[in-house]
């Protein structure tokens, strides 16, 4: 028996599987080291607190958390995640965002509310590729825009609006996945300067801005459009508590000029008619409690450490071989291999050695570079770290032998 691809939407011929989920199936492989998932660390999450806020839900309002709810949010989350936006800096009410089942809704549903098949839609090169394809499968063209270790390339990023009239910018400016990127304050300027001087719409991802080591990143495009509200027009913003609080509650935001909200809205009604009341006044009830501020901090050091500890291995064990810059925060380290050393070749050695990261070239809506790897330092433990890149030193070995 075999399914009959004729059958298939159209709009599916233009996505492929990952490759990451391809790559995915070899991690089974016992005593395998991982650096390649996206996943936050499960040994961080508060369980305890969690426990404690689903507790006190379900006591306070066990029928109104386990019925049916508004498409828009439960009113205590949409108002605790105001309160939240607000502390970091953007003025945002509870009834200027709408609430998602994860951010990864939300880029879904903007997806659906703005892109005909053919626009145009710029994001980074590289950027998270679950992006890629959603957009994809509603029929964008999709076209990078060039990045350093400072996040987007402001000037491409102008001759690109200008050339291509784009339906809109998609930006992971603090933190990026994979890049580790974060854009400089002088260069969140100059995209908001762009989103009105060309009236074009921006999109701002922002999963991982409160992963930060040492400093806290520039304010955000949302926070820094707080005294220019003309920006408002042009600026969507997507959060999320899946890497701050767990991803398993599937909470995420979407916010956006009101007419973009109001159809999200409708097209959610038909995609999950609501997020899940119950994970809503949960992750609401947690944030009342006051505890996220240490959870925090404990998830900052634990990563800051371990991003030390893997760029350190890259750089005493791999030398020369590759090039990275040390991130600031988020989960990830983005590298490149030199003197033309392949990622992909590169990837299959390291897990005949117990090791994986990702390979960097499906993070490229086109044109990849394929010398590029990310490495995710969330989930492994320091000496972990420290075997995993002894491995991928063997690895490297193997690999130039054979070159
Ligand atoms: C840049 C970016 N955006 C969105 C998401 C989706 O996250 P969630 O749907 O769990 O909020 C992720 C998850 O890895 C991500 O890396």
């Amino acid at each position: 028996m075999s399914f009959d691809s004729q059958k298939f939407a159209t709009r599916l011929q233009n996505v492929e599987t990952s490759a990451i989920r391809e790559l995915f199936k070899l991690l089974g492989k016992p005593g395998i080291i991982s650096f390649a998932g996206g996943f936050p660390d499960p040994a961080l999450f508060d369980v305890e607190g969690i426990s404690m806020a689903s507790t006190d839900v379900l006591r306070d309002a066990g029928g109104a958390v386990l019925q049916y709810g508004a498409t828009e949010g439960y009113g205590p989350a949409k108002e605790a995640i105001s309160r939240f936006m607000k502390a970091k800096g953007s003025l945002v009410e509870a009834s200027e965002l709408i609430v998602t089942t994860g951010s990864q809704q939300a880029l879904d549903l903007l997806g659906k509310t703005l892109i005909s098949p053919g626009d145009k839609i710029i994001v980074e090169a590289p950027t998270f590729l679950a992006t890629i394809q959603c957009f994809k499968l509603y029929g964008a063209e999709i076209i990078g825009a060039p990045t350093d270790s400072n996040g987007v390339d402001v000037e491409a990023l102008e001759h690109l609006i200008q050339e291509h009239q784009p339906k809109f910018v998609y930006l992971i400016p603090t933190f990026g996945n994979p890049s580790g990127a974060t854009l400089t304050l002088e260069r969140r300027k100059k995209v908001l300067d762009l989103a009105l001087q060309y009236k074009t719409l921006v999109i701002e991802d922002d999963p991982y801005g409160e992963l930060y080591f040492d400093q806290a990143p520039p304010p955000s495009l949302l926070s820094l459009s707080a005294n220019r509200p003309e920006l408002r027009d042009y600026l969507i913003h997507c959060g999320s508590f899946s890497k701050i609080l767990s991803p398993g509650l599937r909470v995420g935001w979407l916010i956006a000029p009101a007419e973009l909200l109001a159809k999200a809205t409708m097209c959610k009604q038909f995609s999950d008619a609501h997020t899940s009341n119950l994970t809503q006044a949960i992750a609401a009830r947690y944030l009342e409690m006051g505890r996220l501020d240490a959870c925090l901090s404990k998830v900052r050091q634990v990563y800051a450490e371990r991003a030390k500890t893997m760029v350190s291995g890259l750089q005493t064990q791999l030398g020369d071989a590759i090039k990275m810059t040390a991130p600031q925060g988020g989960m990830f380290v983005w590298a490149q291999l030199t003197q033309g050393r392949n990622s992909n070749l590169f990837a299959a050695k390291a897990i005949e050695q117990l090791v994986a990261f990702v390979p960097g070239a499906p993070f490229y809506a086109h044109t990849p570079n394929t010398s590029t790897l990310r490495l995710s330092f969330a989930t492994a433990n320091l000496s972990q770290i420290e075997e995993g890149i002894s491995r991928m030193a063997l690895a490297l070995k193997a690999y130039d032998a054979e070159r």
